[in-house]
C-alpha cells in the first residue's frame, strides 16, 4: 500500500497499469534520494501522483514535462479522443485543469512542478541532473527520439530512465517507444534493469 494514494486512483484518467505505477513509485522512492525526477507525458496526472507520492517521502520534486494539448492518438477523431478533456471553444485538447485539479487533491502542489511547454523547448536551456526520466509523451517515432536526446543526456550517473509503451510486436502498439528503448540498450550507457509489463527500466552507468 503506498501512503498517500487516493482511494479512486483507478478513476484518475490515464495510461498506466498497476504493476507499472508499482514499479515507477518503488523506483522514484530510492532515486529521489538522489535527485529530482522529470517525467515527458503526465496527461491527467496519474503516473505524477506514483512518482510525486514517492517525491514526497524524500523531500524531493517531480518535474511533470505536458503541452496538456494531447499526444496523436487523443485528438479529435482519434481513437483515445476524450470530449471532456476538449475545449472546444479554443478547438484543442487541455488536460492541464484536469491534471492540477487531480495533483491539488492529492496533496503534491509543493511535490509537483509542472512544465507545461513542448519536450524540445523546456529541454533548450535545461541544467539540472535527474535522477530519474520517465518517458511516457508523444509516440511517433521524432516526437521519440527527441525525448530520448532532449534528456537522457540530463541523467545523472546512477539515475534511472523508464520507457513506457514497449510493444515488440507492432500489431500491439506503436514502434517509437521500443525504438528509443533498444537504441538505449544498444548505446553501452546503460544497464539492462528488464521489464514490468510494457514499462523498460535502464539504469545509467
Ligand atoms: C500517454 S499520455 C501520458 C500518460 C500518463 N503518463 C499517465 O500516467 O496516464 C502522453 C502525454 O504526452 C503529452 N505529449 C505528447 N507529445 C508531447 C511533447 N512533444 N511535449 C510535451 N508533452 C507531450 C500529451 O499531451 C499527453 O498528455
Amino acid at each position: 500500500m503506498i501512503p498517500g494514494l487516493p482511494d479512486d486512483i483507478d478513476q484518475i484518467k490515464g495510461f498506466l497499469a498497476e504493476d507499472e505505477a508499482q514499479a515507477l513509485y518503488q523506483h522514484a522512492l530510492q532515486l529521489s534520494t538522489l535527485g529530482p525526477v522529470l517525467e515527458i507525458g503526465s496527461y491527467c496526472g496519474k503516473s505524477t501522483i506514483y512518482l510525486g507520492l514517492a517525491c514526497r517521502t524524500n523531500n524531493s520534486t517531480v518535474f511533470a514535462l505536458d503541452h496538456h494539448r494531447g499526444s496523436e492518438e487523443h485528438q479529435l477523431g482519434e481513437f483515445f479522443h476524450d470530449p471532456a478533456l476538449y475545449d472546444a471553444g479554443e478547438g484543442v485538447m487541455d488536460t492541464f485543469r484536469e491534471f492540477r485539479s487531480n495533483i491539488r487533491r492529492t496533496g503534491l502542489d509543493e511535490v509537483v512542478v509542472p512544465v507545461v511547454a513542448g519536450s524540445e523547448a523546456a529541454a533548450k536551456h535545461w541544467q539540472t541532473p535527474l535522477a530519474m526520466v520517465f518517458i511516457d509523451g508523444g509516440h511517433s517515432m521524432e516526437a521519440a527520439l527527441t525525448d530520448y536526446r532532449c534528456w537522457t543526456t540530463h541523467l545523472m550517473r546512477g539515475g534511472v530512465l523508464a520507457i513506457h509503451d514497449l510493444f515488440e510486436d507492432a500489431h500491439e502498439g506503436g514502434q517509437a517507444p521500443y525504438a528509443i528503448y533498444r537504441m538505449a540498450r544498444a548505446s553501452g550507457l546503460f544497464e539492462d534493469l528488464g521489464q514490468v509489463n510494457s514499462l523498460g527500466l535502464l539504469r545509467r552507468l
